[in-house]
């Protein structure tokens, strides 16, 4: 959601700018716009649509300064339009924000009878004309940002520049995920550090109601009362390389074929694949300190939004069989507006991929306010979320930019598979035997999702034939229930067309009303203890005459006689069953939206990283 880059350096801004803004297109956004200085004054040039709209009108734009600001515009206030796309100017003050200005209309009311002229319908505008009047006043750009933040309420983030002031950003986060990156003689700013890893590798992550003057080459982090704050940069690993679609037609087909190396780096550091033995490595506590919280806790609470939501779901499955803990699980926007009813011998978890989840980051910090021990299972590191918690688990799967949740759904199943046998073992719930048999299922699920990948060139055939579905529903059963939910989201997200996940059991509690022969019934079957349940399901929806597209184990005659198209899938214990029939469901999704000529990356109206409620 809304992308931010700022730079102040030797190099052209308007390359740098819009070179991260590309990286920050995943986001997801509908306007984009730059502000640049051109003989000591900033230019400011906006598109509605794609970046493309905007690379095109800058072509011919030649800039001489050396500061500027961009920005991606994921529409809130007001239509996604050139008039209301960002950097929003007035009386040389250009500005871009991130995020919602909750006190917008009492503003704006506050600006016009001040006698301020709106151009826009967006809150942005507004706060462009509170600095613009108050550095008239103070003639200094902190100043002016100090002095207008007791006015704006809601989560924001923004970079401001001053023509007046040609060598100077100044930038105010509260909410919205905003980095300074450091270079040699060259400073930025950035909504995420993949818009930057061309240029930089260290970062300052900003916390909440930090304010960042960048000037000239140097960098100072305040309080939002101007008080000096002493951060420390981290050094991101990433590779610029790793951002980039490396071949594949889009980032989201590359990264479902990084599955089988995602979930390997997630298995890495806590698997002994010699002896078979799990050890979760944490950061936060130490080693014992975490084995004892595991052994002392007796309920655990997971929160997430999406994707990572289901993935919860699992781990209920997961940690309830081995465990044997009550595990609740909520979806992040409900639980922060429920009562929860917490105690302080709950163990608290988000699992957020991004780390910025606007819902997620809120249950976290309310867990937290609860006295609970709080635990983030995240991708980004440094994140807001991460950075909350007091255990975290990382999913090591390496930037994703398609908009939808590949690897780092299946990096995060991995690692709860982990997490619940790391604390069976804990509460000695564990036989060795079972811990040996369930590592090497988990070590062996690289190369079974290879194998079917392998398949890739089928699902492709398979989904041409999906188009003529009315809708579809997805079943299963156990711990296929959240992946059916899951692989519906797909649909849903990808292709635009309406799909259900349901548990099979609950079929005929409703949705076998829907079912007829336009219906598409995707049944998760593979040969698990739900298997003989989930057949008769099946059979249910094939007497209604559904189209059943079946996912099973191996070459199933039972199944394959039932179905109108059956997915083999390869042998795996129970716990690697989520795991393995995700992929099919992903590719499904991918190829029919892609004959469907929809933009798979970034599918309308989604955003990467939801950061506003
Ligand atoms: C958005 C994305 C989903 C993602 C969800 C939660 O809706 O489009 O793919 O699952 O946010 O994101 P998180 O970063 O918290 O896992």
């Amino acid at each position: 959601m809304c992308g931010i880059v700022g730079y102040l350096g030797p190099l052209d801004p308007k390359d740098v700018i819009l070179q991260g803004l590309k990286k920050l297109e995943y986001r997801g956004y509908d306007s984009a716009g730059v502000a640049i200085l051109h003989n000591g004054v900033a230019k400011q040039v906006r598109a509605s649509g794609k970046l493309q709209a905007l690379e095109d009108k800058l072509k011919s734009e030649n800039f001489n300064g050396r500061l500027g600001i961009g920005h991606t515009r994921w529409a809130t206030h007001g239509a996604p339009t050139e008039r209301n796309a960002h950097p929003h100017q007035v009386d040389g003050i250009s500005l871009v924000h991130n995020g919602i200005i909750e006190n917008d209309q009492d503003l704006r009311d506050e600006l016009i009878k001040d006698g301020a002229k709106i151009l826009s319908d967006t809150d942005s505008e507004l706060v462009a004309h509170l600095v613009a009047r108050e550095v008239k006043k103070t003639n200094s750009l902190q100043q002016a940002v100090e002095n207008i933040l007791p006015k704006l309420r809601g989560a924001f983030s923004i970079v401001v520049i001053w023509n007046q002031s040609p060598d100077e950003m100044i930038a105010f986060k509260d909410g919205p995920p905003l980095v300074v990156g450091l270079g040699d003689k060259e400073n930025f700013f950035a909504s995420d550090v993949q818009a930057l890893l061309k240029y930089t590798k260290k970062f300052i992550y900003l916390d909440d109601r930090e304010i960042v003057r960048i000037h000239g080459q140097k960098v100072e982090v305040m309080t939002s009362a101007g008080q000096p704050i002493n951060k420390k940069s981290v050094e991101i690993n990433w590779s610029p390389d790793l951002v980039e679609k490396q071949g594949f037609a889009h980032y989201m087909l590359k990264e479902i074929y990084e599955q089988p190396r995602a979930v390997a780096a997630a298995l890495e550091s806590h698997i002994n694949a010699d002896t078979h033995r799990i050890q979760l490595k944490v950061e936060g506590p130490t080693a014992s300190e975490f084995t004892n919280l595991l052994k002392t806790t007796n309920r655990f609470m997971i929160v997430a939004c999406g994707t990572s939501y289901y993935a919860a779901q699992v781990a209920k499955y997961y940690i309830e069989s081995l465990v044997k803990i009550p595990v609740d699980v909520d979806i992040a926007s409900e639980f922060r507006y429920r009562s929860p009813i917490l105690d302080t011998n709950t163990l608290f978890m988000t699992i957020s991929q991004s780390g910025e989840t606007a819902d997620t980051l809120a249950a976290i910090r309310l867990a937290k306010e609860k006295g609970l021990k709080t635990m983030s299972l995240c991708n980004v590191r440094g994140s807001s979320i991460d950075r909350e918690a007091f255990v975290k688990l990382y999913m090591q799967s390496g930037p994703e930019i398609g908009v939808a949740s590949t690897k780092a759904f299946t990096s995060t199943l991995t690692l709860l598979a982990c997490l619940a046998l790391d604390w069976a073992k804990a509460k000695d719930q564990l036989k060795s035997e079972d811990e040996i048999k369930i590592v090497k299922a988990l070590l062996a699920a690289p190369s079974q999702i290879e194998g079917v990948l392998n398949y890739d060139k089928y699902f492709n055939e398979a989904s041409q034939k999906l188009k003529s579905y009315r809708g579809f529903l997805y079943m299963g059963r156990g711990s296929s229930f959240p992946i059916a939910m899951e692989g519906a989201l797909k649909m849903k997200e990808l292709a635009y067309l309406h799909a259900e996940g349901y548990a099979a059991g609950e079929m005929k509690h409703g949705p076998l009303a829907l079912i007829d022969e336009r219906m598409a019934i995707v049944m998760l079957c593979p040969q698990d203890q739900w298997y003989e349940k989930t057949v008769s399901n099946l059979e249910e929806a094939k007497a209604r005459g559904g189209q059943i597209i079946a996912l099973g184990t191996g070459e199933d005659e039972r199944l394959k006689s039932r179905s109108h198209f059956y997915l083999p899938l390869p042998k795996a214990h129970w716990m690697v069953n989520p795991i393995i029939s995700t992929i099919p469901l992903q590719l499904m999704s991918y190829h029919l939206a892609s004959h469907l000529g929809y933009d798979v990356d970034q599918p309308r109206n989604l955003a990467k990283s939801v950061t506003v409620e």
